[in-house]
Formats: C-alpha cells, sequence, structure tokens
C-alpha cells in the first residue's frame, strides 16, 4: 500500500489523541494520508476550520507523508479529485459502527472504486471523543492525556480567554 493514497476525513473539533493515534497508524500503513477537514459542518463548531487545520498542521509537522487540507461537499468527489484508493475511519467501540457503516456502504454506492478502511486507535483511546474532551474542558476539567498539549493550550485561550 506504499503508492496508496488515503484520505483520512472528519471534523476534529479539535484534534484528540485517538484521531493523532490514528494518523501515525495510517501514516505507516499508507504512501500518502491526507488528513481532511470538513468545511460545511453542520454543527456549531467551538473552533474555526483554520484554528483546527492549524492544529493539525503542528501535530503532525513531522510526518513526512501526512498532509491537511479542508473539503466542502461530497467525501467521495473530494476523494477522487485526490486521486485517492481509500477512505481511513476510526472505530472505537461498537457504538461506532453502525454509523461508520451507513457511511461506508453510502460512500461505496456512491463511488464504488473507493475503499473504506478502518482502524482501531490504541485501547486507551477508545473512550476519547472531541464531544467529551469540548464539554469536560468548558466545565474545567483535565483534557490531559486525552489532547496533544497545543490543544490544551488552545482549549484555553478560546474557552477562557483572558479578559485584558
Ligand atoms: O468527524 P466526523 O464528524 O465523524 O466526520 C464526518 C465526515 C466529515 C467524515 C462526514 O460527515 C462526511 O464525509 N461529510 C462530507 C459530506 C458527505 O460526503 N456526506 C455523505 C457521507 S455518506
Amino acid at each position: 500500500m506504499s503508492e496508496t493514497c488515503a484520505i483520512y476525513p472528519g471534523s476534529f473539533d479539535p484534534i484528540t489523541n485517538g484521531h493523532l493515534d490514528l494518523i501515525q497508524r495510517g501514516s505507516q500503513l499508507f504512501g500518502h494520508l491526507i488528513v481532511a477537514v470538513l468545511t460545511n459542518f453542520d454543527k456549531q463548531p467551538l473552533f474555526t476550520v483554520e484554528e483546527r487545520v492549524a492544529m493539525l498542521r503542528q501535530v503532525t509537522e513531522d510526518m513526512r507523508n501526512v498532509t491537511v487540507d479542508t473539503f466542502s461537499g461530497l467525501l467521495v468527489d473530494y476523494a477522487m479529485h485526490k486521486g485517492a484508493r481509500v477512505i481511513l475511519r476510526g472505530i472505537r467501540a461498537f457504538s461506532d459502527y453502525e454509523y461508520e457503516l451507513q457511511m461506508a456502504l453510502m460512500n461505496r454506492k456512491l463511488e464504488p472504486q473507493l475503499e473504506t478502511v478502518f482502524l482501531m486507535p490504541a485501547e486507551s483511546y477508545t473512550y476519547v471523543s472531541s464531544r467529551l474532551v469540548r464539554e469536560i474542558f468548558q466545565h474545567r476539567g483535565s483534557v490531559k492525556d486525552l489532547v496533544p498539549p497545543v490543544v490544551e493550550e488552545r482549549l484555553q485561550l478560546k474557552v477562557f480567554p483572558k479578559k485584558s
């Protein structure tokens, strides 16, 4: 799979250690991994697309075959435009499976040439999600070990900005 380009799509609001673990695994499996941030997000995000991209770029700067990009519209159209063969997604627990299966099969129906590949993050991250990270931080809980340090700093600035 050293020639294969894979897309790891998501909202990454913000990137967690679980996402990072998956990026590391994906970068070892595929020749090129594009981490793609969805820009037309239904939900009200905490971080802007630019902030999410900046955090992703910072935490992946040492991974030579990983690039960070944004996309809008259908994932399959973006993936085909990039010449990717694979969509990479993480499955943490059984509860992820139904949603992920539905998306994978729908994407296959839309574009049979693309394969969805699922990877499992390290066990220690199976309970980590961006939603829980945001919620815990907003209630002043510790997110240490759940997100990279740069994300913790950005959360601090975003959620509890210093008043001048
Ligand atoms: O991190 P998320 O929010 O679980 O990522 C979901 C994402 C971005 C992968 C999904 O919403 C998506 O692919 N959106 C793009 C629009 C699209 O292609 N929809 C049809 C999916 S079957």
